[in-house]
């Protein structure tokens, strides 16, 4: 038992091992444990209290994930906290049964039982993985990791970096997770923090050398907030969006946004001289703020390197046959300020102020919540496109599992692949993709609050 308790924490795959006689091989753990347990962690600057958080392992943000491409992920999650939870691996086109998702894919795992998740990883990427059960609160305490699944041959880097962007809301005295009954959250723009970090830390700091090659992996893990990004003494490229890397590297020369649950991948020069330092910047409002600080010392190059290549594409991810496409529509409502006439809610017909006093607050489609029917139910394979119209006075961040979409612009061109397509207020946009993976897969707002108070819905796709 010790040997084998050795291997397992070494990584090495029981199943390769032949010494392993086969009776014992079927009781054996085959997975490594990721753990929902509670853990403290240091969120405020130092010499403030520490806060109690939800985590995976004991950290926050939770274990780094790597696979390669290609490979199979398993992992057993076992749950050490006193709340039913799920793991959801946001962005991975997985096997539906895998999905993490309470009441659409599977049960959310009760307090000190397990549920084992094992599924392919066709595409490379940057991807994360986070709480599916009560996610407005269990991923603003801190239920959330990253998941890369690495190219089989990764760009020409000298480091990679995964960062990944959150805010809390702390108490200010006691340094403790605020409550969430918050109706103004779940009505205006969502749970919006009072402290910004990266990777679990405020004020976030980086060595760097000059001229240096850095591939940084944005991750926007907040419920709710947008970020707004630059950089400086920096210079570079998005490589990729979502996971899925773009055509063409397109220069870093405005901000950027990143939306709940996006990702942004760069590849950057650290243009700043030694001593001297970059920054990844957060843009509020007229302030800039240094969300990631890069001292600079010592020289890697002497000058900085050309365009980067493109990353490898994913295999079959083009989106084709929107001429004969099934078309559908999405139509948001509700919300501070607007609301909606009447919407349907658990089988009656309801007003605004009924649904609020229920703490629900919008409608897809006329209809608050998850509905019983799907949004559509298309063919494996066939090409879909859903027009979406936000009449709502907030942005949103439109996730739908399972698949990558494009854009559809109003000239017929195509956007690059997402997952999460953030929408503000008054827009109307279109999203085509290929229903290539069977199964019932939700499509909700990535503004936490939002999903929990009316912004899920659902599509299926036939084996
Ligand atoms: Cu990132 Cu429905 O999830
Ligand atoms: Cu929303």
């Amino acid at each position: 038992m010790i040997a084998r308790r050795t291997l397992l924490k070494t990584g090495a795959s029981f199943a390769a091992l032949p010494l392993v006689p086969k009776s014992l091989e079927a009781a054996a753990p085959t997975a490594e444990v990721i753990e929902a347990r509670l853990a403290q962690a240091q969120i405020a600057p130092e010499g403030y209290p520490l806060t109690q958080v939800w985590s995976f392992d004991g950290k926050l943000p939770g274990p780094e994930i790597r696979a390669p491409q290609g490979s199979r992920l398993t992992r057993t999650l076992v749950n050490a906290l006193s709340a039913p939870t799920s793991v959801h691996w946001h962005g991975i086109r997985i096997d539906n049964a895998m999905d993490g998702v309470p009441g659409v894919t599977q049960s959310a795992v009760p307090p000190g039982e397990t549920f084992l998740y094992d599924f392919d990883l066709p595409d490379a990427g940057t991807y994360w993985y986070h709480s599916h059960n009560q996610s407005y609160e269990q991923v603003a305490r801190g239920l959330h990791g990253p998941l890369i699944v690495e190219e089989r041959e990764g760009p020409d880097v000298d480091r990679d970096e995964i960062l990944m962007l959150d805010d809390f809301r702390l108490d200010p005295e006691t340094g403790q997770i605020a409550g969430f009954g918050n109706m103004h959250d779940f009505s205006h723009a969502g749970r919006i923090g009072n402290i910004t970090i990266t990777n679990g830390v405020f004020n976030k700091t980086l060595q760097a050398r000059q001229n240096e090659r850095l591939r940084l992996r944005l991750i926007n893990v907040a419920t709710a907030r947008i970020f707004d990004l630059n950089v400086q003494g920096l210079a570079g490229w998005v490589v990729a969006l979502d996971g899925m890397p773009l055509d063409t590297p397109r220069p870093l020369n405005e901000s950027l946004l990143l939306a709940p649950a996006q990702r942004i991948d760069l590849i950057v020069d650290v243009t700043a001289g030694d001593g001297s330092a970059a920054h990844l910047v957060r843009i509020e409002g007229d302030e800039a703020f240094s969300q990631v600080l890069f001292e600079v010392r010592g020289v890697a190059a002497t000058q900085p390197r050309g365009t980067p290549s493109p990353l490898p594409p994913n295999p079959d991810m083009v989106v084709a046959g929107l001429d004969g496409a099934l078309q559908s529509h999405l139509q948001m409502d509700g919300g501070a300020m607007r609301g909606f006439a009447s919407a349907r809610m658990d089988d009656r017909k309801v007003s605004f102020r009924e649904a609020a006093e229920n703490g629900q607050f919008w409608a897809f489609n006329g209809m608050v919540g998850m509905p019983e029917e799907p949004l559509f139910v298309a063919e494996r394979g066939q090409t879909v496109r859903v027009t979406l119209q936000n009449d709502t006075m907030f942005p949103h961040a439109m996730h739908l599992h399972g698949h990558h979409f494009r854009e559809v612009h109003p000239d017929g061109t195509l956007g690059p692949l997402r997952d999460t397509l953030l929408m503000f207020a008054d827009e109307q946009r279109e999203i085509a993709f290929v229903a290539s993976n069977p199964g019932d897969w939700v499509f909700h707002c990535h503004m936490l609050a939002h999903a929990a108070s009316g912004m899920m819905t659902r599509i299926k796709v036939l084996a």
